[in-house]
């Protein structure tokens, strides 16, 4: 990897597979700023056991959503996708983050507001002090940008706040991160509940299209899809629904809203729905060609692993020592 290239990380929880909020909102930039950026990318399994996990799935679910994540077009010869738990600096930074961040900053993070309320039985520390693990993710790789969606923005916010109040501390230790936020998939929405926004744990299945969808499964979903009574394809304020189709058939096609308007002029929704949804399908025709291929070789996956937590290590340590330094502790000889 070049010393000179400006340096970007992301994450994902490993759900199994992943969303097309997901792709639109995050992976599909992650592929696109390799070629210019030395990008990081990992599996945040220590994210996920904020929520209850069965150990079986969520083992199952890794190895899933990395493969899913190189057949999207992670090329391991340009960047490097590790799993989070397999990189132990990751816990060690979080804790002395959580140092350096107010109980008042976590309490108002929505995030923790909506996941407190959807899994009451258990609100549990871990799930309270997410974003200082997430603020580990991103500083222990000094990076200058993090793609995300919409939904991410207020933890970027919180990691430059606490990497701004340690380098003013202590001096500068940390690269403050920018979020990378797309301008139409930044928050695609449920095609149920235009309102909500798309999310693999909604229970109506429809609601969302996975990237393991068959073209038929796909296809369905949109026609099936929550719009308004106007029948006019056209992007504007109270048009949910369809501003929401509009902006995934543009992600998936690249093209403006103002051609789409023009494309579908006089036509009805119907034509409009099975455009967006073979589209979709089309999108997500490789994508699946190549998962399938890489998902049975489970020796290639673990090799993966291994090297890359290995490259990703190397980086983390520099920065835990560095911060240990600063923070006053002993280090080892
Ligand atoms: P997660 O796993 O919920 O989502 C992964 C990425 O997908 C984006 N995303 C969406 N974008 C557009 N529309 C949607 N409906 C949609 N749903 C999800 C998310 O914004 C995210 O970019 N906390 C993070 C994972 C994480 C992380 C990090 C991210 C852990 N450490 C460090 C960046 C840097 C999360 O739960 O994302």
């Amino acid at each position: 990897m070049e010393e000179n290239k400006k340096r970007v990380l992301s994450m994902l929880q490993p759900t199994g597979t992943f969303t097309l909020g997901n792709y639109f909102g995050a992976i599909k930039n992650f592929v696109a700023l390799q070629d210019e950026y030395e990008c990081v990318y990992a599996m945040a399994d220590l994210h996920a056991i904020t929520v209850r996990q069965e150990p079986a799935k969520l083992r199952e679910n890794v190895l899933k959503s990395y493969a899913l994540t190189l057949a999207c077009g992670i090329d391991l010869n340009k960047s490097i996708l590790f799993l989070q738990s397999q990189v132990p600096e990751h816990s060690q930074l979080a804790w002395i983050l959580n140092c350096y961040t107010q109980f008042g900053e976590l309490s108002r993070m929505t995030q923790f507001k909506d996941k407190s309320a959807k899994h009451a039985d258990n609100v549990n520390a871990g799930l309270f002090t997410y974003p200082c693990l997430m603020a580990a993710d991103i500083l222990l790789y000094q990076a200058d940008y993090v793609p995300v969606g919409e939904d991410q923005k207020q933890h970027l916010e919180l990691t430059r706040n606490i990497a701004e109040r340690f380098n003013g501390l202590y001096s500068p230790t940390f690269t403050v991160p920018e979020a990378l936020i797309p301008k139409y998939g930044a928050r695609i929405r449920s095609l149920q509940d235009p309102t909500s926004k798309m999310s693999k744990s909604d229970p109506n299945v429809n609601s969302f299209v996975s990237l393991l969808d068959d073209p038929d499964t796909v296809i369905r979903k949109f026609k099936r899809a929550v719009t308004d009574s106007e029948a006019v394809v056209r992007y504007a304020e109270g048009k949910d629904g369809i501003n929401n189709l509009m902006g995934i058939y543009s992600c998936a096609t690249g093209k403006t809203m103002e051609e789409i308007e023009k494309e579908f002029e006089g036509k009805g929704y119907g034509d409009f729905k099975l455009a967006v949804g073979e589209a979709v399908a089309d999108t997500l025709k490789p994508i699946q060609a190549e998962y399938n291929k890489i998902i049975t070789d489970k020796a290639y996956l673990e090799k993966c692993f291994a090297e890359n937590a290995m490259k990703a290590e190397k980086i983390a340590r520099k920065t835990v020592s560095k911060v240990m330094r600063k923070v006053g502790y002993i280090q080892m000889k």
